[in-house]
């Protein structure tokens, strides 16, 4: 028998439902449940949110298209599908350094997302506590959430986790475990049956905390801020911030959707799969915010401290806790807040290893024995690294009030303005949200739309009508580009280092006037 080549030996997904459950999966996570409504929060609401609509329909979705057809068009691996396309069109070799950085990036976003979902697993362990304790104490399911509790100590379940940094390295090992176990098995057996098994649960425990959620809740207020846009936050920086949450929560930019691409058979509808993708994470994002904000905005208190402050990551771990806590059945609602988030959560990190471990597969023949071996060892060693670089990243999250652990001092690229008085977790996402997927996106988009011929390209996605085409080629081939390079150069670079300049320049002010002499 002649030895099978690496094509013939490739996994594929079992089906279009298998795939389209993995790739939501992918999608949906952390970037649409915490990150979403925290920037959206932070930059003008409704304009946002409007703003961010524009980049997923006209940036993110012919992005999307364009991964999932360089990925099944040049099989293998992310970097071979791509060196593999250049050569085929006489082009350079060098395009394959796209996918590579996008395989760094793919694993250093994976570094701070474990430490991120490991909070979100210690809060089911402490929402399920709760419940447990006030059972217990007589008071039964029906009792207000947190019924032990007083609002300062449910406030306080953040605190006093980022104080503690073994609990936290704990829980993010305790979530690698379960993202190195499942990418370990495989495409058909890890990936697909996790997606088929979570992705359902979670959409049901969606539906059921939005609903609760408004008839519980101040819809209007929280209609209002998700919708009505306040254009006077908008600026270069804000529309950075657009573009890198759509490719965020979209997983582009890197070889993500590359890779899942790979997998893809040849019968599956490209154009199709993708809008489902883009109308189902797009769809969670502002779902996720009408299952958050009523409930947030039915307590006035709350309400006022959301609206005045940035609340950042205190959105999901304080405020969330805390507006549970003045529903009916709250402790039960908490509990299945935080079951759908972490359900969200792994379905990504799977999909940000598997990047890494599909990179480690290699691209080369091998027996289906050797390659199950391949996979078990890349998933544990990459794992491992990156839970190792999410340990640091989990010290950076310890106030410096409560220990000195080195990395909660450490600013590593500040001497950049656009990371300013940043710690590594915040260096990190910074770097690849703001910078690393627009410019990946922007590289992809570039080799999509003018290194592979229009004739491959339209063979391969199989676009219904010439005219979709049409569109999708001025849209890689100008308006990505043009739009995002522009971005970038206001967001990351003139912006930050203005921002900079004034703080500088308001500093030399008040040591001026310190030291000038009152008359
Ligand atoms: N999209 C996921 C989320 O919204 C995160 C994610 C998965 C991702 N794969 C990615 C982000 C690749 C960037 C690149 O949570």
């Amino acid at each position: 028998m002649a030895a099978p080549s690496g094509a013939d030996n490739q996994e594929h997904w079992s089906g279009k439902f298998a795939f389209i459950m993995a790739a939501v999966g992918s999608a949906v996570g952390l970037g649409n449940l915490v990150r979403f409504p925290y920037i959206a929060g932070d930059s003008g609401g409704g304009a946002f949110v409007l703003i961010y609509l524009a980049c997923v329909l006209l940036l993110g979705l012919p992005v999307l298209v364009a991964e999932l057809m360089i990925g099944r068009r040049g099989g293998g691996s992310a970097i071979g599908a791509v060196v593999r396309l250049a050569k085929n069109e006489n082009n350079s070799k060098l395009w394959g350094i796209v996918p590579a950085i996008g395989v760094v990036t793919t694993f250093l976003v994976l570094s701070y997302y474990c430490v991120l979902a490991g909070w979100v697993l210690n809060f089911v362990f402490l929402s399920v506590q709760d419940v447990f304790s006030s059972v217990g104490s007589g008071a039964g399911l029906g009792a207000v959430a947190y019924n032990e509790m007083t609002e300062a100590e449910i406030s306080g379940q953040l605190g006093e986790l980022v104080s503690n940094p073994w609990q936290m390295v704990i829980m993010t090992g305790l979530f690698m475990a379960l993202t190195i176990f499942i990418v370990s098995r495989g495409i058909k057996g890890g990936i697909e049956t996790a997606a088929n098994i979570l992705m359902p649960i979670f959409f049901v425990l969606l539906l059921l905390l939005t609903i609760s959620s408004l008839i519980n809740g101040n819809d209007a207020a929280a209609l209002d801020f998700l919708f009505k846009p306040d254009w006077s936050e908008v600026d270069g920086g804000v529309i950075l911030r657009a573009v890198g949450q759509a490719f965020f929560s979209l997983s582009l930019g890197s070889a993500m959707m590359i890779t899942y691409g790979l997998y893809m058979n040849k019968d599956e509808d490209i154009p199709g799969s993708a809008r489902i993708v883009a109308f189902s994470d797009t769809s969670v994002a502002l779902i996720a915010g009408l299952a958050i904000f009523p409930i947030i905005f039915a307590s006035p208190v709350l309400m006022e401290s959301v609206l005045a402050e940035d609340p950042g990551l205190g959105l999901m771990f304080e405020s969330i806790p805390l507006a549970f806590h003045q529903l009916p059945f709250g402790g039960i609602f908490a509990i299945a807040f935080f079951i759908m988030t972490i359900f969200a959560a792994l379905t990504s990190a799977i999909a940000l290893l598997e990047v890494s471990v599909a990179w480690f597969d290699g691209d080369i023949d091998v027996s289906a024995v050797q390659r199950r071996r391949r996979r078990i060892r890349g998933a544990i060693i990459l794992g491992g690294l990156a839970f190792l670089i999410g340990c640091m990243n989990a010290l950076s999250q310890v106030p410096t009030s409560v220990a000195n652990t080195f990395f909660n001092t450490w600013e590593p690229l500040s001497f950049i303005a656009l990371f300013d008085g940043m710690t590594i977790l915040d260096a990190i996402d910074t770097l690849t949200g703001s910078v690393l997927l627009p410019i990946g996106g922007v590289a992809t988009a570039v080799f999509a739309g003018w290194v592979i011929s229009a004739q491959v390209a339209k063979d391969e996605i199989g676009f219904k009508k010439a005219s979709t085409f049409t569109i999708w080629r001025t849209l890689v081939r100008y308006v990505v580009p043009i739009f995002i390079g522009i971005v970038l150069v206001y967001g990351a670079i003139i912006g930050p280092m203005r921002a900079r300049a004034d703080a500088g320049s308001e500093a030399a002010q008040v040591i001026e006037e310190m030291t000038t002499p009152s008359e």
